[in-house]
């Protein structure tokens, strides 16, 4: 098996342009491609699971790139608010056993891009399956709890921390891995952290120089969170 370290090729002008219909990203030996489908933005912000957005490839890279397969190999991974699915997809092709999850109307978008790359499962133990979980509703029919929780980009709407908090608490364990990426926008995304100290976790924020250097400016940041012992 490649002990190849995975890299996301973004810096191509192709793979940061969210109004493309396709695009695709190298992780290790695998070209993985995604459908996006770009909206016209609503109030709601509904639509924003149609695209990939850059703390996606950002955690991806990191977590492929800094933590040992073993991490994450034959492990049960859920991804809240996948949207394209771009994390999810990526840790199952390298061995992981992923559900990916999302509101029930970006789950076409999310299942295609599960099954458009599903061929490139064949070599590795890793799994894809596709669910729809709204933050905060029930996590009973879930196997909890999950090896690792990952969360890219779902923290720009403070009005939902409440709930996804409660997803992440009825989806965790005492040794479930946590990771969220988000990037400062001037939405609040701060806020998320003092929540989930407040109910029991610990929030480490990754350093600036575990990034990727064209990650390092500021703007992105990836969480680390565990429940304290
Ligand atoms: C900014 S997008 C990020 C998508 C993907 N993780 C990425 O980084 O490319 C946020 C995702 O969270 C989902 N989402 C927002 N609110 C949600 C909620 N209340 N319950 C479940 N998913 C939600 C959206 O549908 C969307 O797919």
């Amino acid at each position: 098996m490649s002990d190849q370290r995975a890299i996301v090729v973004y810096s191509q002008v192709i793979s940061a342009d969210q109004s493309l219909p396709t695009r695709q990203f190298q992780l290790g030996d695998h070209f993985i491609t995604l459908n996006q489908d770009k909206k016209e933005e609503d109030a709601q912000l509904s639509n924003v699971g149609t695209v990939v957005w850059e703390g996606a490839y950002v955690l991806c890279e990191f977590l492929l790139r800094t933590l040992d397969k073993g991490a994450w190999a034959g492990k049960t991974v859920i991804d809240l608010g996948a949207g394209t699915g771009l994390v999810g997809i990526g840790l199952a092709l390298h061995g992981a056993k992923v559900t990916l999850t999302d509101m029930q109307h970006i789950l076409p978008m999310t299942q295609a891009n599960v099954d458009l790359n599903s061929k490139l499962l064949s070599e590795e133990a890793g799994t894809m399956s596709v669910q729809e979980h709204l933050w905060g509703s029930s996590t009973d029919h879930f196997r909890v709890p999950y090896d690792m929780i990952i969360g890219a980009e779902c923290l720009y709407q403070p009005e939902h921390f409440e709930a996804l908090l409660e997803s992440i608490q009825g989806l965790s364990g005492p040794n479930t891995r946590i990771y969220m990426s988000y990037t400062d926008r001037g939405r609040g995304e701060h806020l998320f952290t003092p929540m989930l100290e407040r109910v029991g976790f610990l929030v480490i924020k990754i350093p600036m120089a575990a990034m990727h250097d064209e990650y390092r400016g500021g703007r992105h940041h990836i969480l680390r969170i565990q429940r304290k012992s």
